[in-house]
């Protein structure tokens, strides 16, 4: 499926010959003077009118379709509402995009306008406000259709114009088009990759997307195969992989936008399991298809390196993606099981379904060898995260204020928030073990945390943030702009922090 197009023009409403023109209205509000009203004067009052009778109130998530008759150039008006003004977030926007591209989808159109919200959120400016227009609609348009035989049929929406009321506001628009296109494509290569089971997207269908993405943008890219991985002494990561026969990678990819070449670099590592199924330490049945997912911070890192090069982001990034496939074949790892890491540190392994912290072990102490200025890693890392956060808060460690302050605002810009946990030395008692110098597993209680505080001790001493979106990766039901499945929640949190600090 070709993701839509997405312009700005300078227009008035009166003039519009889209197939539908999208309004948006806020409830309680008067009709917008400079566009409703307008409209509404030629329609002989029948805005006023639904807006009297509450047949349409704006409320969030809100939507009414009707015809003109030919009373205006355009056929379908499409009212969208975006609740209270004193509400009113960037996400609410995005959310209203999302409601409005099914609804225009719905209609069999295939172009459609939509003219910039009369309202602002709160402190935000006409780049976010259309960064989040875009980013809402074409993520509200994504479908996964790829094995379906009868996928020809449905028609889909090619393109959304931004209809501004001021030339003014063209470039200002424009340019959060711009960011907003390449966070949802990027969002959008996250969920393909999450969709497509194991046996298509293996660790090493995973390297050569890798090397079709690193030609594409010119980024320099280094995959260690597993020979080179036993070399340098990633026991880890290779424990992992042993019960599975498919061979594991270890990717790394490069984008220098810096101005200063030597500029020390923003390392992102995403854990890349293209399957967990506990190994040994076997998953239940029960909605283990879920775990075709577990790549979904490696699918982020390597997304995230895609759309930095597309926008040109004047910064140093490194991705890397360890990969494996994580099976319970003859030669798997074993309960008990010690491995020594790439750091020199050894590992018991009691429970073989603790497998991301293993393969972020030795990701986590190869990155030292760039000397991060900033070290984050992302990852499907626990269960006990989803017992924690429930399905709409992200969580969030890591040993440096000023990063973690980052993430947070742009969780908060991005509609992907985090939510910050402890990583308190004290939890790490539960991480000794009585024959090696840690164990995977911390037992009973705070099992998000005890995955992060294993995660620090191979993190080096730079800041350093550990991200864990098991409890957004995958949705249970369709949202605004969010599909039933994998979400590719992380994605534009990440790159809103890499656009952030590249401004
Ligand atoms: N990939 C899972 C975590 C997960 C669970 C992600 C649910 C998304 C949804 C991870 O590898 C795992 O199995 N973690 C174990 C750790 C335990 C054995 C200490 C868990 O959380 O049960
Ligand atoms: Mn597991
Ligand atoms: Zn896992």
């Amino acid at each position: 499926m070709k993701m839509m197009q997405v312009d700005v023009r300078a227009g008035r409403v009166e003039g519009e010959t889209a197939e539908v023109l999208v309004l948006t209205h806020c409830e309680g509000e008067a009709l917008c003077k400079e566009d409703a009203a307008a409209l509404d004067k030629i329609l002989g009052g029948s805005l006023h009118e639904l807006l009297q009778t509450k047949e349409f109130e704006g409320k969030a998530g809100e939507a009414l379709l009707f015809h003109t008759h030919g009373k205006l150039p355009t056929k379908r008006l499409l009212l969208v509402g975006l609740g209270k003004r004193k509400d009113l977030t960037l996400d609410g926007i995005r959310q209203a995009m999302g409601h409005a591209v099914k609804r225009v989808r719905q209609t069999k159109a295939g172009a459609y306008a939509v003219a910039v919200p009369a309202v602002m959120p709160k402190g935000q400016s006409p780049v976010e406000l259309a960064q989040a227009m875009t980013e809402g609609a074409i993520l509200g348009s994504y479908q996964f259709n790829v094995y379906r035989s009868d996928n020809s049929s449905s028609r889909e929406v090619t393109s959304m114009t931004v209809l501004a009321r001021q030339q003014s506001q063209v470039r200002p628009l424009s340019e959060g088009v711009r960011r907003g296109k390449a966070t949802a494509e990027a969002t959008w290569l996250v969920r393909d990759l999450c969709n497509h089971p194991s046996n298509v997207v293996t660790p090493t269908r995973i390297a050569n997307d890798a090397k079709a993405i690193a030609k594409e943008e010119g980024l320099s890219l280094k995959i260690l195969e597993q020979k080179e991985m036993e070399q340098l002494g990633m026991g880890a990561l290779l424990g992992v992989a042993r019960g599975s026969h498919e061979p594991p990678k270890f990717i790394i990819l490069e984008y220098n936008g810096a101005k200063k070449k030597d500029e020390r670099p923003v390392v992102l590592i995403g854990k890349t399991i293209t399957f967990d199924t506990g190994g040994i330490s076997l998953k239940p049945a029960e909605n283990m298809e879920h775990m075709k997912a577990d790549m979904t911070g490696g699918a982020e890192v390597l997304a995230s390196i895609r759309a930095a090069s597309r926008l040109k982001l004047p910064l140093r990034l490194v991705s890397i993606l360890p990969v494996a496939e994580n099976m319970p074949g003859g030669r798997a790892m074993k309960p008990g099981d010690i491995v020594k890491t790439l750091s020199g540190k050894t590992v018991e392994v009691q429970n073989t379904d603790a497998e991301g912290r293993l393969i972020l072990a030795d990701a986590l102490a190869y990155a030292q060898r760039y000397k991060p200025a900033v070290l984050i890693d992302i990852a499907t890392l626990t269960g006990a995260c989803v017992v924690a956060l429930g399905q709409f808060a992200i969580g969030l460690f890591g040993t440096d204020t000023r990063l973690k302050d980052q993430l947070k605002k742009a969780g908060v810009a991005s509609g992907e928030r985090v939510w910050e946990m402890p990583l308190w030395d004290e939890y790490f008692e539960q991480l000794r073990s009585d024959v090696a110098d840690m164990r995977n597993i911390g037992g009973r209680g705070g099992g998000m945390i005890t995955a992060a505080l294993f995660l620090s001790k191979f993190a080096g001493e730079g800041p350093w943030a550990h991200i864990d979106i098991a409890s957004t990766d995958w949705s249970e039901r369709e949202r605004a702009y969010l599909p039933k499945g994998p979400t590719g929640i992380g994605t534009r949190l990440l790159l809103q922090y890499l656009i952030d600090r590249s401004l």
